[in-house]
């Protein structure tokens, strides 16, 4: 319990010395000192992930309704911001939490985010972003050669070069996403004739004008759902995105892809296709499209290409992961956040456009900020005021470098390895993904009932007999269905007991595909998580899911013999 804070005698003297950091340096320091060691502290405590409040007793520390009446010292609200919200954050930068794409950062991130508060740059305009303006647009050029890798020429004319923009830097992944495909639709219906394009006529009148009765987007089942926001949001409609199925490696089927986009094509289906959203690194399960063959199939329909490299992207930093991004310089537009795997910090997302043109589709301008003529970013982006979040990526590409994300890469690749080989020598689990990028979905299932499903999976294209084939497959069905709630369980007990963490999803295809699997998934980029750490991590699984498995034996027996 924090003692009973001090109230404050609000004057404007005492409120200036809150602002003017030269007439007050020593509790700008002192109070900085602080805060690090309340930081430093929250990383030194053992103890759960999760901390053990429920979020009923949160709620209740948080339920007061109205604005605080009175002003409290600075000292006091730091002491409350440690006992009421550090003590009960979840410790992602640990490293038995392997469970989501939010993970362990440097500490040199926190400093950087100190100065982007304390300089306090606007991006979008040059009169409040002088240097970090065109530190942005450096980054930018940065990442977009990576990506397109176009000629010296083309990066020397325009990284410094403000009337275009190869790309912009948004809040997150869901906003690259959405400019990306703002862009697209753009580009779908321009101005004709007297036509002006739908920016200014508006989505129904451009369908009218082009002779068309729909409109789509087209991502594989793997999709992540800001595509499906950015048609809701663009005024597409969230049903005209079209899911197309992934193969067993879940990377979109493109044979169905072709064949979807053929019957889009008819005449008859008065059908513009927008967009094709090629995946580099899903989020379920880290895999990557087949870009290249995605990309051709973008040019012999006119659709914007684009990538959604939010997870994967910076992987292609380093040679040895870059043949799994084939294709993608032929992309129109790539989306890759530095909140993932450029280990930032919440959050910066980044959108590229391969030609310097596209972008010129979305230009804003008004009388008071970003006017026409201008040098300012903002011209070019959906969000009006941004933050200075482009020093994060652009300070730790220069501290860690392409040769550290190249170690950090390896090491997170080890550990996916490590994982695998632990579940798989335990037995009593089964790996269900091919990682490419460090995201590994796996299950609990008791070693002889994976073995019973392995023995009847063998035996069924060898079985002519129709009736016994039924009856495998709906005994497997069963089977799978039970071992689905025991993992559904298994991962609320493993949340109650908050030592470890992994995440969980629904899956349709697995080996049991078009079956949904319950998976565990963890996603394994903490440079601090060991052999020794996955040990503990699979250890616990398999004691909490071995207790667990009690109450599903009898059902089990049941369903062998029914
Ligand atoms: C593939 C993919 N795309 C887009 C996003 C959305 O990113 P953000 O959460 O930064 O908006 C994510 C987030 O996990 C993702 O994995």
């Amino acid at each position: 319990m924090n003692p009973p804070a001090v109230k404050v005698k609000s004057t404007l003297a005492y409120l200036r010395k809150l602002f003017i950091m030269p007439d007050s340096p020593d509790k700008f320091i002192e109070f900085g000192h602080e805060l690090l060691e309340m930081i430093h502290d929250f990383f030194q405590e053992k103890g759960g992930i999760h901390s053990s409040i429920t979020l009923p007793e949160l709620s209740r520390i948080f339920e007061q309704t109205a604005v605080p009446d009175e002003p409290v010292l600075i000292k006091d609200v730091l002491a409350e911001i440690r006992s009421k919200i550090i003590d009960h954050s979840v410790k992602v930068g640990s490293p038995y939490y392997i469970g989501h794409m939010t993970s362990a950062i440097p500490y040199f991130m926190i400093l950087l985010e100190m100065i982007i508060a304390a300089l306090n740059q606007n991006q979008v305009k040059i009169e409040t972003a002088k240097a970090s303006s065109f530190v942005e647009r450096e980054l930018v050029s940065w990442l977009h050669r990576l990506v397109f890798g176009r000629t010296d020429a083309f990066y020397k004319r325009h990284v410094q070069n403000p009337k275009v923009a190869l790309g912009n830097v948004t809040s997150d992944g869901s906003l690259a996403n959405l400019t990306a495909l703002l862009v697209a639709r753009e580009k779908a219906f321009p101005p004709d004739g007297i036509f002006p394009g739908l920016r200014m006529a508006g989505v129904e009148a451009a369908m009218r004008h082009y002779g068309y009765g729909r409109a789509v987007i087209l991502v594989s089942t793997r999709g992540h759902y800001s595509i499906k926001k950015a048609a809701g949001v663009l005024g597409m409609g969230e049903e005209n995105v079209l899911n197309i199925p992934v193969d067993a490696n879940n990377r979109m089927d493109v044979r169905k892809l072709r064949l979807r986009v053929r019957r889009l094509c008819r005449p008859e289906e008065k059908t513009r296709i927008i967009a094709i959203v090629g995946i580099a690194g899903t989020t379920e399960t880290g895999n990557v499209d087949e870009l290249h063959k995605l990309g051709e199939i973008c040019r012999e329909t006119g659709a914007h290409f684009h990538v959604d490299a939010c997870w994967g992207g910076a992987a292609m930093l380093v040679d040895e992961y870059r043949p799994l991004f084939k294709g993608i310089e032929r992309a129109d537009s790539v989306a890759v956040d530095a909140h993932k795997l450029l280990y930032c910090p919440m959050t910066m997302g980044l959108v590229l456009f391969r030609s310097e043109k596209d972008l010129q589709l979305i230009r804003h301008s008004s009388q008071y900020v970003i006017r026409r003529n201008s040098v300012d970013t903002g011209r070019f982006t959906i969000e009006g005021s941004r933050p200075f979040a482009c020093l994060k990526p652009w300070a730790s590409l220069k501290i860690i470098g392409k040769e550290g994300y190249g170690l950090l890469f390896r090491q997170a690749r080890k550990l996916t390895g490590n994982l695998k080989d632990i579940l798989d020598n335990c037995g009593n689990f089964e790996t269900l993904n091919v990682p490419e990028l460090f995201i590994l979905t796996y299950r609990f299932i008791p070693e002889r009932v994976r073995e019973q499903l392995a023995a009847w999976g063998e035996a069924l294209p060898d079985t002519d007999d129709k009736t016994s084939v039924k009856d495998m497959d709906r005994k497997i069905r069963k089977i799978n269905r039970l071992i689905n709630g025991l993992n559904v369980k298994l991962h609320k007990a493993l949340r109650r007991d908050d030592t470890t963490f992994v995440s969980r999803t629904t899956l349709e295809s697995t080996r049991y595909a078009p079956q949904n699997i319950v998976v565990l998934r963890a996603v394994l980029v903490n440079p601090l998580t060991s052999m020794q750490t996955l040990k503990e991590i699979v250890s616990t699984q398999n004691r909490i899911g071995l207790q667990l498995w009690r109450d599903f034996e009898p059902a089990y027996e049941r369903m062998l013999k029914g």
